[in-house]
């Protein structure tokens, strides 16, 4: 079985993407899959296995991918964020029809972009922060501590803390290098808890055990990659707050019609759980949160794999 692993990406997760990539198609059981590597560079060009990219332009390029991406059985994409995970890697798939991991273009969309999220989220019960939507053309007035990010945007880049009225402006102004939707949102003070929703070829959809970030200071870009953030699997929660998350993952996922995979994260405040986002294609590395939960429960990395590549294909 021929999988089709792409990396890369042309927004600011490229590197994770890349990294996820790597880790997958060395995790991938060689006596099943033969994993084919394709690359979108931050340009745009793809590129294939041998790392030399199909043409000179994103659109020549485009051809040569796609006629590698024939030759597949199944593509796993991996790219993180806008021009990936968004739907855009889904779409393309579609339009080719080739078999994709993971989540429909609709779904990529809606969970890309934090401002829908939160609507569908309210929308089916499950409580989100307070936000305002901020453009280039908006105003926004400093009323007390915020957190500003891109509306569209992952691994943290482009978030900033805001605790002092000076630092509201240019914090707008570097989210929107990265996005043209901002969103300007109540801190939340409590613990961060991710879980992870799989869409078991054998078990039918069910959830991983929650996982417990745990970091000196913020889960800001440079420490999610740095190695110093501890995760704490299965989180300690009460029985009530593990099946709260849980049941209030499984609502998103569905209301937003997410498939084969996502992780959904929350803070759980003193106030109870409030939905942070969710990730339709999360790092995949063997170090990030979702193939690290499930190895808690007995599943290893390469199982998960075959997982998901089965309920793509089947
Ligand atoms: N956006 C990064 C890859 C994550 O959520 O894991
Ligand atoms: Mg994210």
């Amino acid at each position: 079985i021929r999988v089709a692993v792409i990396g890369g990406g042309q927004n600011c997760e490229h590197d994770v993407s890349v990294a996820s990539a790597a880790s997958v198609r060395q995790a991938l059981d060689p006596a099943r899959y033969e994993a084919v590597k394709l690359t979108i560079g931050r340009d745009g060009r793809w590129s294939g296995p041998d790392g030399q990219a199909f043409g000179t332009s994103a659109s020549s390029s485009l051809a040569g991918a796609l006629g590698v991406l024939a030759t597949c059985d199944v593509a796993l994409p991996l790219v993180h964020g806008p021009l990936g995970e968004d739907g855009a890697l889904a779409a393309l798939c579609e339009l080719a029809g080739v078999a994709y991991v993971g989540s429909p273009p609709r779904a990529g969309a809606l969970a890309m972009d934090k401002w829908a999220t939160k609507l569908v989220a309210e929308a089916v019960g499950v409580p989100t922060a307070k936000a305002a939507l901020v453009t280039a053309k908006s105003t926004v007035d400093y009323t007390g501590p915020v957190v500003v990010k891109p509306v569209a945007a992952g691994s943290s880049f482009g978030v900033a803390l805001v605790e002092r009225e000076e630092d509201l402006e240019p914090a707008v102004r570097r989210a929107l290098e990265l996005d043209d939707r901002v969103l300007v949102e109540e801190v939340l003070r409590g613990r961060e808890i991710d879980i992870a929703v799989l869409d078991d070829p054998d078990e039918g959809r069910r959830t991983g055990p929650p996982l417990e970030i745990r970091v000196a200071g913020l889960f800001d870009t440079e420490v999610k990659y740095d190695g110093s953030a501890e995760f704490v699997i299965p989180a300690p929660l009460a029985d009530t707050e593990v099946k709260a998350l849980e049941h209030a993952a499984l609502e998103v996922y569905e209301a937003l019609g997410c498939r084969g995979l996502a992780r959904v994260d929350f803070f759980l405040t003193e106030d109870g759980f409030v939905l942070n986002e969710v990730n339709t294609m999360p790092g995949m590395t063997a170090q990030s949160q979702v193939p690290k939960m499930f190895a808690a429960t007995g599943l290893s990395y390469a199982d998960l794999l075959d997982k998901l590549v089965r309920g793509a294909t089947r």
